[in-house]
């Protein structure tokens, strides 16, 4: 119940058994050209795609290295960890960042953003992180922004790592123009591939201003593969494999479902952690889908309390990030979440508290996780 990374499938674990082939091989272009179709197919878009061999700061990294310039004016909001990374890495650029900043467990609000670009007709880029994985919440207010970015043309970029996969996030539609994610959130595949959606115009940007780097460069990727369906460097060719599989397997099941479950999971862990007492840390309607983000309760030790769900029951949650160490926990709700993973993620929890001296109501918290769960 990580986070991230997220349980994989035994099937997505075992097509990594498949040959290391030659990359610059008919094989590795039916590979290659498969893993960009499923991508599209769960970004929903018909934009370029790259999928590269780096964990997923590899994309996000790539997302602001060719797109972003000295003297650039770049918006974006910032509220945790992840959030604030991205923007020191778009500052490294040299960029004239705007950050509009809010307390952790809360978004900047789509006015606050739009009155950013009402005092501001010269950005360049407005970037977001989707879903902020440190404090648990999730912008529920992308599918406007393309109002705001088309204005001056502006390019919209997202951080979408911890969500894509287990809500639709339908790229074209929003007029995303870069769209970054991992394998191994959502995805349900072992880390290391990080795919990045690139439009029509962030593609052209890209190849008229290619970043003074090599490996992050998309311009190589977009000429290799139109050239010949291949990469420009070695790709980990096992975990394509996976990652391939792992998409295979959410395009079975359907993405309407995936995401549907995945909200199920994600209302039955709200409504039954906090039947226990717990309160969650984010604002009710800044509330992530895929990362319950919790408060302790007073006196309740972070590594105690995590040991003990990890060795007496087995199951792992993460702490918290920075100055939220030791103040909150986070239950990942992604890849192969399931009535089961919820209900013994609230038993578990139930029993550990109990065990460390506090008084819940087990049967209350389990009772309204399995009325939420009743559609599943
Ligand atoms: C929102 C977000 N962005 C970027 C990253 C970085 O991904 P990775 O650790 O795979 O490099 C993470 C990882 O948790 C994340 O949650």
């Amino acid at each position: 119940m990580l986070p991230g990374p997220t349980n994989v499938p035994n099937r997505v674990m075992r097509a990594m058994l498949a040959p290391i082939i030659n990359h610059r091989s008919d094989d590795f272009v039916e590979l290659y050209t498969d893993v960009v179709s499923k991508t599209q197919q769960v970004f929903e878009t018909q934009n370029d795609i790259v999928a590269l061999s780096a964990s997923g700061t590899g994309a996000v990294e790539a997302g602001v290295v060719n797109i972003v310039k000295k003297d650039d004016k770049v918006i974006i909001p910032v509220n945790g960890e992840f959030s604030n990374r991205l923007s020191q890495l778009i500052e490294g650029q040299g960029a004239n960042v705007i950050r509009l900043e809010t307390p952790p467990g809360e978004n900047a609000t789509f006015d606050q953003v739009k009155e950013a670009f009402d005092n501001n007709n010269d950005v360049k880029a407005f970037y977001v992180v989707h879903n902020e994985t440190s404090t648990g919440t999730m912008v529920n207010y992308l599918d406007k922004v393309s109002d705001l970015t088309s204005r001056n043309d502006s390019m919209y970029i997202v951080d979408s790592v911890s969500l894509l996969g287990g809500a639709s996030l339908p790229v074209d539609k929003w007029n995303i123009d870069v769209c970054m994610t991992g394998s191994q959130k959502a995805i349900a595949a072992p880390p290391g591939i990080s795919p990045i959606s690139i439009s029509p115009k962030a593609k052209k940007y890209m190849i008229e201003n290619p970043p003074a780097t090599m490996y992050f460069n998309l311009a190589r990727y977009f000429k290799y593969y139109e050239e010949s369906k291949h990469t420009p460097f070695t790709p980990a060719l096992p975990l394509l494999y996976a990652y391939r599989e792992a998409l295979s397997i959410l395009l079975e099941e359907g993405l309407e479902n995936v995401f549907n479950r995945h909200k199920i999971c994600s209302d039955a862990l709200y409504a039954g952690l906090s039947a226990l007492g717990l309160t969650p840390f984010a604002k009710e309607e800044d509330r992530s889908i895929t990362i319950v983000a919790l408060n302790y309760l007073d006196g309740l030790e972070d590594k105690t309390f995590r040991n003990t769900l990890a060795q007496k029951f087995r199951v792992l949650v993460a702490g918290g990030f920075g100055n939220l160490k030791g103040k909150v926990f986070r239950v990942g709700c992604m890849g192969e979440v399931q009535r089961y993973h919820v209900m013994r993620t609230i038993s578990s929890i139930a029993s550990t508290l109990d065990m460390m001296g506090y008084d819940v109501d087990a049967k209350a918290g389990l009772k309204i996780a399995e009325e939420k769960l009743k559609d599943l």
